[in-house]
């Protein structure tokens, strides 16, 4: 962690920031240490990490032996990176991410970000677990990621708030074109070879801080505001991609439907977000790694 620079002391919150050297020296490590060079990187959701387990040829790093790259905290989180073969296509896994609501800030949320653009990536895919707000989604589904919602950086939470690093990117990067077209509609010709369709969606992400689930106004309210998903991961990944000029793609697997209506007796639980990663998982790793075989 550095005082990049000298509007630190007059900020209203304080904005957390890595030197280009701090990551650098990072992906330095990680070359020397593998033999792997990866033009794929995959950040693996809650549950959904079982992707890793599929590369060959592997070369795995926990987090805490990697100079410089944040730890895990969460029980039971695996907290690694995966080099390896998925297909014969070399990739890197990330097995477990950094969630905002962990106390982490969004700059070290997205620090392995910027490392893979050091590593050479120039594809992203990101997955996750995410609440269903279209009515026309069911619990399984899975929603390819059209656009997202960031609903942190409206309150100022954008990790690429304070000192610009042109080396990574310009000052203010455009995001209209955040999510890879030609990816997504691979991955839509992907899905139906593999008889996935029926259960293929696409729509809009909203990020929330978490970790609490959403109030019945809140979830109201996201839907007005023409979001399809809501969840607490993702967003900040995918705008630290956009800003070195990598190309991302984003999977949700709807795990539960949002509560709109006060009658109603369901309850936003953690039980059931896994219960449906546990069934789909599968389906969801299948659709991945026909998509970076295809690529
Ligand atoms: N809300 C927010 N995050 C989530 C949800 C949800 O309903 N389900 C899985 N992640």
């Amino acid at each position: 962690m550095t005082n990049a620079s000298p509007i630190e002391k007059y900020c209203f919150v304080s904005i957390y920031s890595y030197s280009y050297e701090e990551y650098k020296e990072t992906a330095d490590w990680l070359l020397a240490n593998t033999d792997i060079r990866p033009k794929v990187a995959i950040i693996c959701g809650s549950g959904l990490g079982g992707l890793a387990d599929l590369l060959d040829n592997k070369n795995v790093f926990p987090y805490n032996t990697i100079p410089r790259f944040p730890h895990s905290t969460v029980q039971g989180h695996k907290g690694q990176l995966v080099f390896g073969e998925l297909n014969g296509k070399q990739c890197v896994c990330m097995q477990g991410r950094f969630h905002f609501y962990e106390g982490y800030n969004v700059a070290t949320v997205t620090y392995p970000v910027r490392v893979f653009f050091l590593l050479g990536i120039e594809t992203v895919i990101v997955t996750n677990a995410a609440g269903g707000l279209n009515p026309k989604f069911k619990v399984g589904d899975i929603m390819l990621i059209r656009d997202h919602i960031n609903m942190p950086g409206f309150a100022g939470q954008n990790p690429l708030c304070g000192h610009n690093e042109e080396r990574f990117g310009v000052r203010f990067p455009c995001m209209s074109d955040a999510y890879d077209r030609d990816l997504a509609r691979l991955a839509r010709e992907t899905a139906q070879d593999l008889g996935c369709a029926s259960f293929l969606q696409e729509g809009v992400y909203c990020m929330l801080a978490g970790p609490s689930y959403e109030t019945i106004a809140e979830c109201r309210v996201l839907q007005l505001l023409g979001a399809d998903a809501v969840g607490m991961s993702t967003v900040p990944e995918v705008v630290v991609a956009r800003h070195c000029g990598m190309r991302v793609f984003g999977l949700s697997l709807i795990t539960n439907k949002v509560v709109t209506d006060y009658d109603s007796k369901e309850r936003a639980n953690h039980e059931e977000v896994l219960a449906t990663t546990r069934m789909r998982t599968e389906d969801l790793q299948k659709i991945v790694s026909n998509l970076v075989t295809n690529m």
